[in-house]
């Protein structure tokens, strides 16, 4: 069991499953979702069910989106390419990761047509950062998120040093902005602040929603500084380790902006149960960050769209079973904690 090849593929899940620290964040996330009960609505006409949604000008098929995440060539030889034919597949809008490793315009083309979004990070060389972002906007990305939680890399748990390098990346950087760049120029830049958020709006004339919301102070302060829309999440646990659940940072997030601009949440949804559960608390959408990868490294594209469409239709009987036939039905009320 020691040859080669599993020694990386046990290495690239690894990294692709770890958290940070003893993982407290990790397993909060799926367990702050499970911990949440419905109080169902009985005798509702639920015979059709409506989980279309327009987000930031994007109309879309459900609220089901995949999360920006790094190097899925680890995952899989097409790279991010089979992770946007698969979304693209199944309708769900993609944010694809500053650390891809695959050029966005190929990206952009796998779309081919619908809405993708790209994430950026405070790099240590700003220069880098803007150039992919400039070529992302031109390749059709239709709004910029910007991942406020990482002015340090989380350390985690369980990556092997060495065997999952940042090489991929790095790779594709050389061949998509200078042949001379090194893994130091995209280090984070932790001196960066809220006022990257109005910097971006202006330099590139699209959406910005700012990554890694977990408080409702913090929610308006980027909207003040420019956001179009926040996203709750803590990075899927690989960043402060012990920091709040996701599930229970969204409602006091939810009732900071006030429906003043688009909420999304991400970490630790793994069902379309989950996902009808973070809609009743006041999201206008969902991320999703490693089932998409573990279907990438199980299927490529196929596999990704075959976990959208599940999840699409767990959330449709799901609503079914809780008496709402819309998604802008769910309501808070549909909600309680358990003991
Ligand atoms: C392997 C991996 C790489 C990630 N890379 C990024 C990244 O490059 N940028 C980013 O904003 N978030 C990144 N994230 C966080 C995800 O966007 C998302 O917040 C998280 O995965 C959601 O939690 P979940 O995996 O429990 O669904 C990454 C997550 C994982 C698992």
């Amino acid at each position: 069991m020691n040859d080669p090849e599993t020694v990386q593929r046990n290495a690239v899940r690894d990294y692709y499953e770890t958290g940070s620290g003893a993982e407290v964040t990790l397993h909060a996330n799926e367990e702050a979702w499970q911990s949440l009960r419905f109080r169902p609505r009985i005798l509702r006409d639920v015979s059709r069910v409506g989980t279309a949604i327009d987000l930031l000008g994007a109309s879309l098929p459900h609220p089901l989106l995949v999360a920006p995440s790094a190097l899925h060539g680890l995952g899989h030889p097409d790279g991010e390419r089979a992770t946007a034919r698969g979304a693209a597949a199944a309708g769900a809008l993609m944010v694809l990761s500053m650390r891809s490793s695959v050029p966005a315009a190929e990206v952009g083309r796998e779309m081919n047509g619908s809405p993708w979004w790209y994430q950026v990070y405070a790099t240590g060389r700003p220069s880098v950062a803007l150039t992919l972002t400039q070529q992302a906007v031109d390749a059709g990305a239709s709004a910029i998120v910007l991942t406020g939680d990482t002015p340090i890399v989380g350390r985690k748990r369980r990556a092997t040093p060495g065997i999952v390098a940042n090489a991929m990346h790095v790779e594709n950087l050389r061949r998509t902005v200078d042949p001379s760049i090194t893994a130091a120029d995209v280090t984070q830049d932790p001196s960066a602040t809220l006022d990257l958020i109005r910097a971006l709006a202006d330099r590139y004339r699209v959406p910005v929603l700012v990554k890694g919301v977990l408080r409702g102070d913090d929610a308006r302060l980027a909207l003040e500084a420019g956001a179009a829309g926040v996203i709750v999440s803590n990075h899927g646990g690989r960043q402060l380790d012990r920091a709040i659940a996701s599930a229970d940072a969204l409602p006091e997030v939810v009732a900071a902006v006030d429906g003043a601009a688009p909420v999304i949440v991400d970490g630790g949804i793994r069902s379309g149960v989950d996902a009808m559960a973070a809609l009743a608390l006041g999201a206008d959408a969902v991320m999703l960050g490693r089932p998409i990868l573990r279907a990438l490294m199980a299927g490529g594209s196929d596999a990704i769209r075959a976990l959208l469409d599940q999840m699409r239709t767990e959330l449709v009987e799901a609503m079914q079973l809780v008496g709402t036939a819309d998604v802008d039905q769910l309501t808070p009320d549909l909600v309680v904690r358990s003991k």
